[in-house]
């Protein structure tokens, strides 16, 4: 496990606790027994600070969290690059008051059973329990105070549910071991679920929420093939499902805004509407790209990794930049890079009531 460390920095920059699945997962699966792992070649493939070596993110480069977590550029001039690290990495130190930890686990979901045919996952739910143990870390440290007043200012984002999406549409996944439930039965689960998660949370002191709906998942690649969508349409099941999901969540995220006070604040992040319009207007982005995959072909079983000539570029797409999908499941970090910037600067169709800048800058 990481080993922590706090250390009182002179000016102090903004700490993110990282919750989730594959989408923001910087290398807890690496440590895991489990077949959702991405620590081989191409991944990370133009992640700089490993110098393009895998480092456990499902993407080439940078996640969404990665991008949107960065710090100032004065404090990149002084060298301070570090992402919060992995939480089950052994042996990395951290100071958590500069960076914050990722718990996020890939093929993880809201829903304790999802994932459970990868084998190894860090459920939501476990993935607080470990931040609770941090935060008695911090507590031991520093004493409850300091370390209320430290986890007041810090960022908690939560990007959870597109795997209890994907179990459930997957027809050959037995769901909960039972039949399945209808729709609108497994939206209020995930939502009243999610919102239990969210209030441990803030049991647990926590105050600044980035909380992510679910992505327009009818249009990745996996689900097109799986739903047998044709080039340039999106799975209209899988999206109707997933807008009413968010729908729920975001009133759900109104109410809590209203409930806990000026000292509380969530963000619903609306990564659904910005992928939508990214995958509409792709040539527009810059995107060549909106159909396949970038590495591990257009067809299942869809799998990503260095093929054994090593300069083979068979199974990876010649310039990455131009695609949306880095592999059948994930967003290239061309794609991130826009979510994160329409999520940091974005109007409310973006991230309501405010923008993720607005939330870094937030002291009630
Ligand atoms: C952690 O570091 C110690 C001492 O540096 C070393 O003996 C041990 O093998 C390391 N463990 C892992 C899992 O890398
Ligand atoms: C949470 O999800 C489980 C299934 O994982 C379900 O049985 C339970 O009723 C849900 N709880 C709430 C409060 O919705």
């Amino acid at each position: 496990m990481v080993v922590l460390s706090l250390q009182l920095l002179p000016s102090l920059p903004y700490a993110s606790f990282v919750f989730g699945d594959s989408l923001v997962d910087a290398g807890n699966n690496d440590y895991l027994f489990t077949l959702s792992k991405a620590d081989s070649p191409p991944y990370g493939i133009d992640f700089a600070p490993s110098g393009g070596r895998p480092t456990g993110r499902f993407t080439n480069g940078r996640t969404i969290s990665d991008i949107i977590g960065m710090k100032t550029q004065s404090c990149q001039a002084m060298g301070e690059t570090s992402f919060p690290p992995p939480y089950l990495a052994p042996n990395t130190s951290s100071n958590i008051l500069s960076s914050g930890i990722n718990y996020a686990s890939g093929s993880s979901g809201i829903l304790d059973e999802t994932g459970s045919l990868f084998i190894g996952r860090v459920p939501l739910r476990q993935q607080i329990n470990y931040f609770e143990e941090t935060r008695g870390f911090m507590v031991r440290m520093v004493g409850e105070n300091a370390a209320a007043k430290f986890l007041k200012t810090a960022i908690f984002s939560v990007t959870s549910g597109s795997n209890d999406i994907l179990n459930y549409l997957e027809p050959s996944i037995p769901f909960l071991g039972k039949e399945k439930v209808a729709p609108a039965v497994l939206q209020d689960m995930m939502v009243s679920n999610l919102t239990l998660h969210l209030k441990h949370l803030h049991q647990l002191g926590a105050r600044k929420f980035i909380v992510v709906g679910i992505g327009p998942l009818g249009c990745i690649p996996y689900v097109r093939a799986l739903m047998l969508v044709e080039n340039g349409k999106c799975s209209s099941v899988a999206d109707r499902l997933i807008q009413g999901y968010n729908m729920k969540l975001s009133r759900k995220i109104n109410q809590l805004n209203q409930e806990m006070g000026p000292e509380t604040i969530f963000v619903f992040a609306n990564s659904y509407q910005i992928v939508i319009e990214i995958i509409k207007n792709y040539r527009q982005y810059g995107f060549e790209n909106v159909n396949d995959p970038c590495c591990g072909g257009s067809f299942p079983p869809f799998l990503c990794f260095r093929g054994p000539d090593a300069g083979s570029s068979s199974v990876l797409c010649k310039d990455r930049s131009k695609f949306v999908f880095w592999d059948a499941y994930h967003p290239t970090e061309a794609t991130n890079i826009i979510i994160a910037k329409r999520l940091l600067d974005g109007d409310a169709s973006a991230a309501y009531p405010v923008n993720v800048r607005r939330l870094y800058e937030y002291a009630s």
